[in-house]
């Protein structure tokens, strides 16, 4: 699964997508081969496939939308979501997934109400699969904004989410503070 429903988009989001994705599809022809260059370069400009983007591209190219997000969801490249400040990744390589990666994905699941591949509504969190990371011998792994975390049981999974949320409220009442010396 690669997320369910779109989040909805901040002000003036709409307008910078439709002006990145028509410039992008300026520079390429309108040839269906062009279709997964162009989906590429969005993403690498975005951070990932907006539907208005995937809907500008389908006209552009005049293909169906359908044929648009069937190639996005096929290619595990393409996210269909933002990514949140914070990006989670579990890891679902052969070792993690012996060692109860599963597990902790579906800790991470609960706790932020949101499935793999999508995006908290306040884009706090993202949280996708990815395959092995490369460090086994930690199984079962989650690599937390580039930081890998080891052996993690569904306790980290709470501890990593309230240092988190511990930050956040300390930025916040720092930023009232500052509001009010002003
Ligand atoms: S399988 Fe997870 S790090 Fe190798």
């Amino acid at each position: 699964m690669k997320g369910g429903e779109a989040l909805e988009l901040l002000a003036g989001e709409l307008e910078q997508i439709q002006a990145e994705t028509a410039e992008i599809l300026q520079q390429h022809g309108t040839g269906r081969q062009e279709l997964i260059p162009i989906i590429q370069e969005i993403q690498e400009r975005l951070g990932y496939l907006p539907k208005p983007a995937m809907e500008q591209v389908a006209r552009a190219l005049d293909i169906p939308e359908v044929d648009v997000y069937s190639v996005a969801t096929f290619y595990n490249q393409f996210r269909l979501n933002p990514p949140g400040k914070h990006q989670i990744k579990v890891c679902m390589g052969t070792a993690c997934h012996m060692m109860g990666g599963h597990i902790v994905m579906d800790s991470f699941e609960r706790r932020l109400e949101i499935k793999e591949g999508e995006t908290t509504p306040d884009r706090e969190f993202s949280l996708e699969r990815v395959a092995c990371v490369g460090c086994c011998a930690l199984a079962p792994v989650v690599v937390v904004d580039e930081k890998v975390e080891a052996k993690v049981s569904p306790i980290r999974v709470d501890g990593i989410l309230l240092t988190f949320e511990i930050e956040k409220k300390e930025q916040e009442k720092e930023q009232q503070e500052g509001g009010a010396e002003e």
